[in-house]
C-alpha cells in the first residue's frame, strides 16, 4: 500500500515535471498566467456584449473570480491540481449567456494572446485549449439532441 502510494506520487510528480518543462519551452510561467488572466478579464469587463453578462453574475466578486481563473489556467498548464471546481455548473443560469457569445470570448482571448503571449507556440497552446473547453462547455450548456434527430427534420 505504502509502495503503491509512493509510486503514484512519483508518477504525478513526473507528469507535473513534464508539463512544467513543456510550458517553460513556450515561455509560459506562473507570472504570465497572472498577466493573461488580469489582461483578458480587464478586456472582458470593457467588452460591450461580454462585459454585462459577466458583470451581472460577478459584480462585487471579481477579485475571487480572477484568483479562481489563475488557479484554473495554472492547473491546466502545469497539471498541479490548483483548481478543483465544476466549470459546467458554474455557467448554468448565467443571465444573458448565449452560444453566440463563445466566438466573441474566443476572439477576445485570441487578440489578448496576440498582444501579450511570450511565443507563437504559447498562443497556439492557449487557443487550442480554450477552443476545446469552449466546445465542451457549449455542448453541455446548449446541445439539444432533438435538433439532431432526422425524424424531426422538416427539410
Ligand atoms: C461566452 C463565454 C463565457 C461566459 C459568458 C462565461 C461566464 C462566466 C461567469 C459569469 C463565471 C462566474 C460563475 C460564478 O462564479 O458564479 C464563469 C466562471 C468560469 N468560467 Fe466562464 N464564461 C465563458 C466562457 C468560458 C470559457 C471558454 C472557459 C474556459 C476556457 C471558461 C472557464 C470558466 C471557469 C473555469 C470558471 C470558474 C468556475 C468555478 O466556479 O469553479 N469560461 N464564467
Amino acid at each position: 500500500m505504502e509502495q503503491e502510494l509512493q509510486a503514484r506520487a512519483a508518477h504525478l510528480a513526473g507528469i507535473r515535471e513534464k508539463a512544467e518543462v513543456e510550458m517553460a519551452r513556450m515561455g509560459i510561467d506562473a507570472a504570465f498566467i497572472d498577466r493573461l488572466v488580469d489582461t483578458f478579464y480587464g478586456r472582458v469587463q470593457a467588452h460591450s456584449r461580454l462585459g454585462p453578462v459577466f458583470d451581472g453574475r460577478l459584480a462585487g466578486r471579481w477579485p475571487d473570480h480572477m484568483e479562481k481563473m489563475k488557479r484554473f489556467w495554472s492547473s491546466v498548464a502545469f497539471k498541479n491540481g490548483a483548481y478543483g471546481g465544476k466549470p459546467v455548473q458554474a455557467h448554468l443560469g448565467v443571465e444573458g449567456m448565449a452560444a453566440e457569445l463563445f466566438p466573441e470570448w474566443l476572439a477576445l482571448f485570441s487578440q489578448t494572446l496576440a498582444d501579450i503571449a511570450p511565443s507563437a507556440e504559447a498562443k497556439d497552446w492557449f487557443m487550442a485549449t480554450a477552443e476545446r473547453i469552449a466546445k465542451s462547455l457549449t455542448l453541455s450548456l446548449f446541445y439539444n439532441p432533438a435538433l439532431d434527430d432526422p425524424a424531426r427534420k422538416t427539410v
